[in-house]
């Protein structure tokens, strides 16, 4: 369940600008803590589903496991846009690859370079991480009443931009293709993908995002090891689940699932996290 700070509910009144694009409405501020509890604050207001929240500067933008997601103002695209998918809680990470999906679409088709998803939702050029993708469900009864994908890309950050302890690991549009390049583009083009994207969601459920997944992932096929006892264990890769988690071959026997919450992707292989 996510926690909206006590900041969004005052900030979300005061936007700079609020546009339509491709049937969206979109709430862009200059500043704000968080556009995931910002969005968070405006659909346990009622916002429809496809409202869009994004900002300029995130003074305190979250990323997945406690870490913070970090963005000098206008370099990136900070954005959230809020769901209310009828499906368990249990298949909402769904959504997220389904998200993952369209971002690396995004950026082939922007800036023609080799983006891939690493799993979870990490999209990658040339194994450096370009965005990042943080999904955060409100539950009534059990089911998800909406949900919120927050979505950060590296878009204009030059090298020195870059969070220090980043630098190694990250990159930037901008820095992969050698000149600016337009958030606004990415912006148009991410919703258009999306939508085509969704719809196929609706329509033909889970295949629709694994054949979409396999298609632009980079992770499946790699050698990975599996640290949680003395004796690491190493697996391929070889799939994903309904749940959103990767199925790992192990040299012991057959496939294992393993939940984000529970793996995550190292520089070179995965660890689990005990
Ligand atoms: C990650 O890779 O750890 C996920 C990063 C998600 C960052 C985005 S930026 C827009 C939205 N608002 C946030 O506070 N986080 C997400």
């Amino acid at each position: 369940m996510a926690k909206t700070d006590a900041n969004a509910n005052g900030e979300a009144s005061l936007p700079h600008k609020r546009i339509s694009l491709c049937g969206k409405e979109i709430y862009i501020y200059r500043e704000i803590s968080s556009t995931n509890s910002v969005a968070h604050t405006m659909a346990s207001d009622g916002a429809p589903e496809g409202t869009m929240v994004m900002s300029m500067f995130q003074t305190a933008g979250m990323g997945r496991m406690k870490r913070q997601w970090v963005c000098p103002a206008g370099k990136g695209i900070m954005m959230s846009m809020i769901l209310r998918p009828k499906i368990g809680v249990q298949l909402v990470p769904q959504l997220t690859l389904l998200c993952g999906v369209v971002v690396a679409e995004t950026i082939r088709e922007v800036t023609g370079c080799a983006a891939g998803i690493k799993w979870p939702n990490d999209i990658v050029i040339k194994g450096r991480k370009v965005s990042g993708i943080l999904s955060q469900s409100s539950l009534f009864r059990g089911a998800p009443e909406f949900v919120i994908i927050g979505i950060g890309i590296n878009v204009n950050q030059n090298d020195d931009q870059l969070p220090p302890e980043c630098k190694e690991t990250s990159t930037s549009l901008r820095i992969e293709l050698g000149k600016r390049v337009s958030r606004f583009t990415v912006l148009e083009q991410f919703i258009t993908i999306w939508e085509k994207h969704f719809q196929g969601f609706l329509k033909e459920g889970y295949p629709y995002i694994r054949t979409n997944w396999i298609k632009n992932n980079v992770t499946l096929g790699r050698y990975i090891t599996i640290n949680n006892s003395n004796n690491p264990n190493v697996g391929v890769a070889v799939d994903i689940s309904e749940r959103g988690g990767l199925l790992v071959s192990l040299s012991d026997g057959l496939p294992e699932e393993f939940l984000a919450e529970d793996l995550s992707l190292g520089s070179t292989y995965y660890k689990i996290n005990k």
